[in-house]
């Protein structure tokens, strides 16, 4: 609140200043590097929200001037810690100003010139307004590479091991970017993060677990109109290469695919047939991408099966009904949220993972559901 109230007083002053303004909606300008910078004083950043969302790669010997110009096209250009660079058209909703005090360090390319501080950026704006904001959003899927949700990260213990370098540098880097580069390196799974990092992988580590996407909020340093991961937070993508689970017979000869065979006889495998209530298998569905795919969630239980699940909602009158995650059972009657069949290797392979019931059963994965239907309740 009060940030916002400050940058309202802000984006007045700017308003009252400026000399030559431009209301109307432009489409960005590369060539404006002769504008006006005008110094707007010292700002707050920190790692986890950066105030301007762009990264501005202004080489080892950063200066103000050099900044502004690799920043051109953006309103605002900041400088910080000596040798950091950042673009953006709006500042974020949490940043405030600070005393001068607080950028006191010189910068790498002239010490008789302050380049911001420790969390702290000296702001300049180009004197133009602001474009329209564009929401920010998690990018669905590209180049047959489908968006699997925001999963934790750790430096010590990677969610995809091989960190790769993406065309042009962090500073390009979109999620088409990094899937094109882990694809070309043969690789199926790939995740972005923190902005400007690229992770390749053909499985995720054992300690990754599926999180909130509101944990992976920050945009892509490339496509400030997309989401890139968080800090310790990564947006993980898959190849499709399986064909769609439709029925079945499909999915039970997708079950039975060399990896599920190498391992011993507790490998839980997933359940597509003789269940109660006329209940079929209807693949293995993406879950949580824009919220729950079925509306009711039984809780969670120590004794979970499909056949439980279906009962349960069999008996509460709902014709689809959906186990995830070991020990969840979901309810519904119909497919909510834009719910889609995931059909990925990473999907099929992760969608059966032992139930609370039963460890030769599969129950579903983390933010893999799998589904069952059945049209004998649909009088009710
Ligand atoms: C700032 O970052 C934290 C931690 O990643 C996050 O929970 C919060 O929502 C972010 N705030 C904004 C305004 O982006
Ligand atoms: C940076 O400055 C140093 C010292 O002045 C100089 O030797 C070096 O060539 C400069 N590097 C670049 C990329 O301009
Ligand atoms: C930028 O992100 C948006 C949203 O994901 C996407 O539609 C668009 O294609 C992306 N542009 C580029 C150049 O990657
Ligand atoms: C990843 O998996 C694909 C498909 O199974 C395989 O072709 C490729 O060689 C693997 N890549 C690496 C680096 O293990
Ligand atoms: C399901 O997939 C299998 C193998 O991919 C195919 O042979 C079959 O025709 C499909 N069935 C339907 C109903 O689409
Ligand atoms: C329910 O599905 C079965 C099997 O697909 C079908 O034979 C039956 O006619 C269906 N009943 C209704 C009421 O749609």
């Amino acid at each position: 609140m009060l940030a916002h109230f400050v940058l309202s007083l802000l984006g007045s002053s700017l308003l009252a200043q400026g000399a030559v303004l431009n209301h109307k909606q432009q489409p960005r300008d590369t060539t404006d590097a002769a504008a006006q910078w005008a110094p707007q004083g010292c700002w707050s950043d920190n790692r986890h929200n950066r105030t301007l969302a762009a990264l501005g790669d202004a080489g080892t010997n950063v200066t103000n001037v050099k900044c502004q110009s690799r920043c051109a096209g953006y309103r605002y250009a900041g400088t910080e810690y000596s040798g950091e660079c950042y673009c953006g058209d709006y500042l974020n909703s949490i940043t405030s100003p600070l005393s001068d005090l607080a950028c006191y360090m010189t910068c790498t390319g002239d010490d008789t010139e302050t380049c911001g501080g420790p969390n702290a950026l000296s702001l300049y704006w180009d004197g133009q307004a602001a474009p329209a904001s564009t929401p920010i959003s998690v990018n669905a899927g590209v180049d047959g590479w489908t968006s699997q949700g925001c999963y934790t990260d750790q430096v010590g213990s990677r969610t995809l091991s091989n960190g790769v370098a993406t065309p042009r540098g962090a500073s390009s880097l979109t999620v088409q970017l990094c899937v094109d580069t882990c694809g070309s390196a043969g690789y199926t799974l790939a995740g972005v993060e923190y902005s400007g990092e690229c992770y390749c992988g053909n499985s995720t580590s054992t300690g990754a677990v599926a999180e909130d996407q509101s944990a992976c909020n920050m945009p892509c340093y490339g496509n400030g109109s997309e989401y890139c991961g968080g800090a310790n937070a990564i947006n993980l993508y898959s190849f499709a290469i399986a064909p769609p689970a439709n029925t079945s017979t499909s999915a039970s000869s997708a079950t039975a695919t060399p990896t599920a065979t190498q391992s011993t006889s507790a490998t839980p495998t997933m359940v597509t047939s003789g269940l109660p209530d006329g209940y079929t298998y209807q693949g293995c569905w993406a879950d949580l991408t824009n919220g729950r795919i079925l509306s009711v969630q039984q809780p969670d239980s120590a004794t979970l099966t499909p056949a439980s699940c279906v009962s349960t909602c069999y008996t509460a009158g709902y014709s689809y009904a959906g186990v995830e995650w070991s020990k969840q059972c979901f309810c519904g009657k119909a497919i909510v949220n834009g719910g889609y069949q995931a059909v990925s290797s990473y999907a099929l392979q992760n969608c059966h993972v032992a139930c609370t019931g039963d460890t030769t059963q599969g129950c579903g994965g983390s933010r893999l559901m799998a589904l069952y239907y059945s049209n004998a309740t649909t009088s009710s």
